[in-house]
């Protein structure tokens, strides 16, 4: 998730675009850079500047020199190769006669660019966005600069938003959007393009909201906008109400809901060019360099913290499941300090949000030096992690500010899917169940957005009102929804800093069963699945020594409603999959409770986003 600026008008743009990157840097970080055009009257030559790290960078590099009145400008958050100067947008080709800055990802950037490259283009950047400069480029030879632009979309395979600017003509900006937001704001004698309308709502507040398929011209008087099929859309601007904190919420009271709310994408997100589904293959590319090794290796040892050591939970009933490979899965810091047996053929797979959790990555340190194959399943692309790694899934989760970890979980469940799919296929998995599993994923955006819908959620909201005034909580849950148990447990006590505690619901007789009173409810995941029988026994035990149970059911079992307090429903999928959609209504459930009682979601007491110390 990067952001985008662009402006054209007769101030000087350089100050409007660096403010405006600010505004947008909670969308991305690792670096950001800026193009100005020139101008010819003026003898005003055109400028790049690029800097690595925060805004605050950038800014420093930039001077009164810098006078151009229109441009395009860039925070990136890396999605294809390393936070680095050179994969810093905006991107041009050789000549330096298109620039653009993207946001999204380019599925068929590597097809695209071996063709390029076989016609002579050379690449700067690792990264996927640059096939569209030189794209442009090439079919300048034989269209106009919209047609050129308008061509190049129709190869392009993926997410978009794009700010295109070209040397002939210094004072138009183009946009276009597939899949990422692009917001055009109207001010007088100068307009702007942008992510989001945070950096705009200092100037204007009239703003046009693109839609996928559309492609815009901005000039200083004048703004345009097309179909793909180059048909005029004409479209009233909307009025922004909202503050700047609130358009970087998403008009949500804090990033956790934000971040929520955006589920169904992240799974699309992190499936996007990655399923085969008529091969019931994932296509990992980050793995192909160790291929053969992992085709090689007889156990996986997965290590995490926190809500990532919980992913690792579910990954492991997984991979043993479908891909037959032994697992065993530790929180980083008791791995790293005890004397685990490792061999060449051990792979470590590290799951980190931030890819800088010291223990996580000490772990996998430690791993290496004893001779095993180390990969990562990192949203932070460039981080420690993803670098210390033989190689690795990004998640493509966007970055995540919520302190508690909501989507990176999600993220990093439907990664653990696909390299179960990829190296279950290597194994024992047939054709048939590959299918199968590839299928179910591509069907969980939309009963995601199903769980997401208003209604249901008004009901989360109401069942953590009626459950605001207890102090202690048991979380239950089994097989694929053992580990949901436990972050379930861990999302409540982080952000509302009541005692909850997970437990197999197995367990539950060996001691934790003594708390349960009136005032001891508990959350109990009993889905329609292989252990559903066990599940309603364990909740008729706690109804029998009257505790309140919330229970998270399959839609349709009125049974469960009969036994449970309160019921919340979710879609059926795979068993293997629920735990995506299981999880999802007791992050709701945390955050409603939490909110409830005041608090700070976003900053929970005592908590670090990344905890990069032991
Ligand atoms: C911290 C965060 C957790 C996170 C854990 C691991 O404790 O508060 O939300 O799960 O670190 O972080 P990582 O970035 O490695 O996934």
């Amino acid at each position: 998730m990067c952001g985008i600026v662009a402006y054209t008008g007769k101030r000087n743009a350089a100050p409007i675009l660096i403010d405006g990157l600010r505004a947008l840097e909670y969308r991305g970080y690792d670096s950001a850079g800026i193009f100005l055009s020139g101008n010819l009257e003026a003898k005003l030559p055109s400028k790049l500047v690029k800097a690595v790290g925060p805004v605050n960078n950038l800014a420093s590099k930039i001077t009164d020199a810098y006078s151009g009145t229109a441009g395009i400008s860039h925070t990136r958050w890396a999605t294809h190769g390393v936070p680095s100067k050179a994969n810093a947008h905006p991107h041009s080709d050789e000549s330096g006669k298109v620039w653009i800055v993207h946001n999204g990802i380019i599925e068929n950037y590597k097809e695209l660019k071996q063709a390029l490259q076989t016609k002579g283009y050379k690449f700067a950047s690792e990264t996927d966005s640059e096939v569209v400069a030189h794209l442009i480029v090439d079919k300048l030879k034989r269209l106009k600069i919209e047609q050129a632009i308008n061509q190049t979309l129709k190869e392009l395979r993926g997410t978009y938003g794009l700010a295109i600017m070209y040397d002939k003509e210094p004072e138009k900006i183009f946009a276009a959007r597939m899949g990422s937001p692009l917001v055009i704001g109207l001010g007088d004698g100068e307009n702007f393009i942008a992510s989001d309308p945070t950096p705009i709502l200092r100037h204007t507040k009239n703003v046009i909201y693109m839609n996928d398929g559309e492609m815009a011209i901005i000039t200083p008087d004048s703004h345009t906008i097309f179909n793909l099929d180059n048909v005029q859309v004409n479209r009233e601007p909307d009025q922004i109400e909202w503050s700047v904190e609130e358009v970087q919420k998403g008009g949500y009271d804090h990033f956790m809901m934000k971040e929520m709310m955006e589920a169904p994408e992240v799974v699309k997100n992190t499936l996007r060019g990655r399923l085969l589904v008529e091969d019931g293959m994932a296509k990992l590319g980050g793995l192909e360099s160790v291929k053969d090794r992992l085709r090689q290796i007889k156990r996986i040892i997965i290590v995490g913290c926190g809500t990532a050591y919980y992913s690792g939970l579910v990954g492991e009933y997984m991979l043993e499941e479908y891909a037959g490979i032994p697992v065993e899965v530790e929180v980083g810091s008791e791995f790293r300090y005890r004397k685990p047996v490792i061999d060449e053929g051990t792979a470590i797979l590290a799951i980190s949000q931030s890819g800088e959790t010291a223990d996580t990555l000490e772990a996998i340190r430690e791993g290496k030096r004893k001779g095993a194959l180390t990969i990562g399943i990192v949203n932070t692309v460039g981080s420690t992690i993803a670098r210390d790694t033989d190689a690795g899934v990004y998640n493509h989760a966007g970055p995540e500010i919520g302190v508690a970890s909501t989507k990176a979980f999600i993220s990093q469940l439907t990664a653990l899917a696909l390299f179960t799919l990829y190296m279950g296929r290597q194994r024992q998995m047939s054709l048939v169940t590959g299918k199968k599993i590839a299928e179910e994923l591509l069907d969980l955006p939309e009963k995601i957005k199903k769980i997401l819908d208003s209604g249901n959620l008004a009901n989360i909201k109401k069942i953590a009102e009626k459950y605001n005034k207890f102090e202690d909580f048991l979380y239950l849950g089994r097989k694929y929804n053992y580990a949901i148990a436990f972050e379930g447990a861990l999302k409540l006590k982080e952000i509302s800093y009541v005692h909850a505690e997970g437990c197999g619901a197995g367990e539950m007789k060996h001691g934790p069963i003594a708390m349960i009173d009136e005032n001891f409810p508990t959350v109990a995941v009993a889905l329609r699945d292989s252990v559903y029988e066990k599940m309603i026994s364990n909740i008729q035990e706690i109804k029998a020594r009257r505790g309140p149970v919330l229970a998270i059911g399959t839609e349709g079992d009125e049974e469960l409603a009969k036994l449970a307090d309160d019921v919340f429903y979710v879609p059926k999928t795979l068993e293997m999959l629920s735990p995506i959609l299981s999880v999802i209504p007791l992050q709701f459930f945390a955050y409603y409770f939490a909110v409830l009682r005041g608090l700070n979601v976003d900053k929970p007491r005592n908590l670090a986003k990344s905890v990069t110390v032991e």
